[in-house]
């Protein structure tokens, strides 16, 4: 067995007593950081970096050096699934990713591949068996994925969208390919999460960004069943399920088989609880525009949503990843109000 000397989060997210509240952020390997900005143009692009494992492992431990948090993230995007499966995307400075090839009919699908992780995402499970070299047991490393529906809308979109009516439209009227395309991803993403756990990863978040566009009762068709399937598959470490904007579904996300939910800032603390209930931890949910506000304005925010968690089976985050534009200074100031309650 692996000997963390940090495993608050861990402990955190199983319901065990914890000292004091564990924090990491979503996105926190990234833009905020002016280290990871000098790595990403030493690497040339994005995707360079990412298929890069020396340089994906280097950015990954970064927020740990620098930030304090108490998790590393596996430097990497959700979109490295539909590219094992044989869908390409650019990273478009400015724009976002973009697929050339999107998935259009069923003989579009039916030529996707369920890749075998260690192959086509190879790239991943090295970064993350570098990190746990470097991390040596200092903090849990956090693996993921995208969840099949998020994944599913830039598939069918090609590009991000604020509506992804082109995805919607496929669910209102592409039904048997829909559901197609949803269980070739997830079975693509058991495959690659059982892999990154093998490689080290101590838990693993799905990441369902785009929950929020859909009816209750899509959601209850398109997405949580495959969630649920994925989270039933993963019984080796505690799953995180975060899905953004999907208020509606808390209860039904109460009886997954995951140890923690994730909540976004539009989701009250006390609400989520009673709709949740007390068998899985939460985690979430300071809006990320609360630090560009003043030191004090961020302390005080921080206090409160701790406050109204409670410090058991509770981990501190944001309720969507770190904006780029973020003062590295005033993240600090969250990871430090956090650490320091109660002691
Ligand atoms: O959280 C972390 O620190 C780990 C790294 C991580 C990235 N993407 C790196 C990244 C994680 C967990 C993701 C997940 C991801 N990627 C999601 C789900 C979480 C969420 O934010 O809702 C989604 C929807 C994507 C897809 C994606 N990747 C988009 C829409 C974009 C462009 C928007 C943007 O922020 O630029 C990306 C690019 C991306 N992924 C960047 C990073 C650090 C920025 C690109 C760069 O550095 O040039």
């Amino acid at each position: 067995m692996e000997h963390l000397q940090n495993d608050l989060l861990l402990r955190a997210a199983r319901g065990e007593q914890v000292e004091r509240v564990p924090v990491w952020m979503m996105r926190q390997a990234g833009r905020i950081l002016a280290e990871y900005r000098a790595v990403r143009a030493k690497a040339g692009s994005f995707i360079k970096l990412a298929t890069t494992p020396e340089l994906a492992a280097e950015v990954t431990i970064q927020p740990v050096d620098i930030l304090g948090v108490d998790a590393a993230i596996i430097f990497s995007d959700i979109l490295v699934v539909p590219e094992a499966m044989g869908l390409p995307y650019i990273m478009e400075e400015k724009v976002g990713p973009i697929f050339p090839t999107t998935i259009q009919s069923m003989a579009d699908v039916e030529q996707l591949l369920v890749p075998d992780p260690h192959e086509k995402l190879a790239y991943v499970i090295d970064a993350i068996k570098i990190v746990k070299q470097e991390l040596n047991g200092r903090v849990p490393l956090i693996g993921f994925a995208g969840a099949p529906f998020t994944l599913l809308c830039y598939m069918i979109e090609g590009k991000g969208s604020k509506t992804f009516s082109k995805a919607k439209k496929a669910l209102y009227s592409e039904e048997v390919l829909s559901h197609a395309l949803l269980q070739k991803i997830t079975d693509t993403t058991i495959a690659y999460l059982k892999a990154q756990i093998a490689a080290g990863a101590n838990i693993v978040q799905i990441f369902d960004s785009w929950a929020g566009i859909l009816s209750p009762e899509q959601y209850r068709t398109y997405s949580l069943p495959y969630i649920a399937q994925i989270c039933d598959a993963i019984t080796e470490v505690p799953v995180t399920v975060f899905a953004k904007g999907a208020f509606f579904a808390r209860e039904d996300m109460g009886k997954l088989n995951c140890e923690t939910i994730g909540l976004d800032w539009n989701m009250d603390i006390a609400e989520s609880r009673r709709l949740i209930g007390n068998s899985k931890t939460l985690q979430g949910n300071l809006d990320p525009c609360v630090l560009y506000a003043s030191y004090d304005e961020i302390k005080k925010h921080t206090i409160t949503i701790i406050e109204q968690f409670g410090t058991q089976r509770y981990i501190a985050n944001l309720g969507h990843g770190v904006y780029p534009d973020t003062d590295p200074d005033k993240v600090k100031c969250f990871i430090d109000t956090v650490k320091g309650y109660g002691l």
